[in-house]
């Protein structure tokens, strides 16, 4: 019998670069879905894609992701290598998420191959598990924030998501305000500066102690001005994060949209991952009637924007809606 295992991209509304540092995020899973339609097959994982000639073939033993060719197999071998399934699928897969583009693809796909794989924990668990697999496949140090928010997403809300303790709550999109995503520049984390940051986030916490019960005057005290304007970002971004959810709850999309501004200057400004051409999107959108803030979303360093707009309000980009997560069909 054939299954589907389908699971969304996600967009993060605010609080970029905190998830791995114990922080505060505000993501949403968006109707945009990898999906792989399978068939059991005894011993290997055969997966065929839409977007690339090249076939991933692999055992269901994988010594090292980081080498598997094509490219994209290196995440299906990085959940093969955490699930350790007793038998391999046979199928292919579709995906509608822009690949490179801030809108965790790689995610998308880490969690419809753990689910087809017959992965069963909870949507937590299977987070876990799927970032774990993601620094097997790309050996970059990333958070949790694009796989949890993958598996637990919630029809029509937003996800409050608290990486230190990893609990989720979500938080109702106000039926007036439309979310739009505009693409700017293809862009992959892997050799980018996203571990540099990573490390520079664990040497500020070195000098003033966890970056989430930090205060801005000790980040301001740090010596070195770099690490010290990382440390500011993190503590800004986190109270951003709980202050843009109170702005949502109360349907004040003018201080979310106020509070999106100022969390792309941060990023821009002391974490400095995101670019030119990036900015001068956010300036254009921000200036336009309608809406009420944008922003760069997720890794940075191109990538796309998110603006939070009243509805029809901007005639190019994506309207994104909040789904529901991961599932087997
Ligand atoms: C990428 C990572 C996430 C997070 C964002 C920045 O999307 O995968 O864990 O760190 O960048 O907020």
């Amino acid at each position: 019998m054939s299954r589907r295992a389908v699971a969304p991209g996600r967009v993060n509304l605010i609080g970029d670069h905190t998830d791995y540092t114990d922080g505060l995020v505000m993501p949403m899973a968006i109707d945009r879905y990898t999906e792989i339609h399978f068939t059991p097959d005894p011993e290997r994982v055969r997966l065929a894609s839409l977007d690339d000639p090249h076939k991933v073939d692999l055992p269901l033993t994988v010594d090292d992701p980081l080498t598997v060719e094509p490219a994209w197999g290196r995440f299906i071998a990085g959940v093969i290598a955490e699930v350790h399934p007793r038998a391999g699928i046979h199928g292919h897969v579709t995906s509608d998420i822009p690949i490179g583009a801030g809108l965790s693809s790689s995610a998308s796909l880490e969690v419809a191959t753990a689910l087809a794989l017959g992965y069963q924990g909870s949507a937590r668990d299977l987070a876990e598990l799927c970032r774990r697999a993601e620094h097997r496949a790309t050996g970059v140090p990333t958070g949790i924030m694009d796989q949890l928010a993958i598996t637990s997403g919630v029809h029509d809300h937003a996800l409050m998501i608290d990486c230190a303790d990893l609990s989720v709550r979500p938080v109702p999109v106000p039926r007036d305000a439309e979310i739009v995503v505009r693409f700017v520049a293809q862009r992959t984390l892997v050799g980018s500066p996203y571990a540099e940051r990573v490390a520079q986030c664990a040497l500020a916490a070195a000098s003033v102690g966890p970056l989430r019960h930090a205060t801005l005057a000790a980040a301001t005290a740090i010596e070195d001005p770099v690490v010290s304007a990382r440390a500011r970002h993190v503590i800004g971004e986190n109270q951003r994060v709980r202050d843009f959810a109170d702005a949502l709850a109360a349907g004040d999309l003018a201080a979310a949209g106020r509070l999106m501004l100022a969390s792309h200057a941060s990023l821009r400004d002391l974490y400095e991952c995101s670019t030119p051409q990036v900015d001068a999107v956010v300036e254009q959108l921000a200036a336009t009637p309608g809406v009420y803030g944008a922003r760069i979303t997720g890794g940075g360093f191109g990538g796309c924007v998110v603006a939070l707009t009243d509805p029809g309000a901007l005639n190019t980009g994506w309207v994104v809606r909040p789904v529901d997560g991961a599932r087997l069909v």
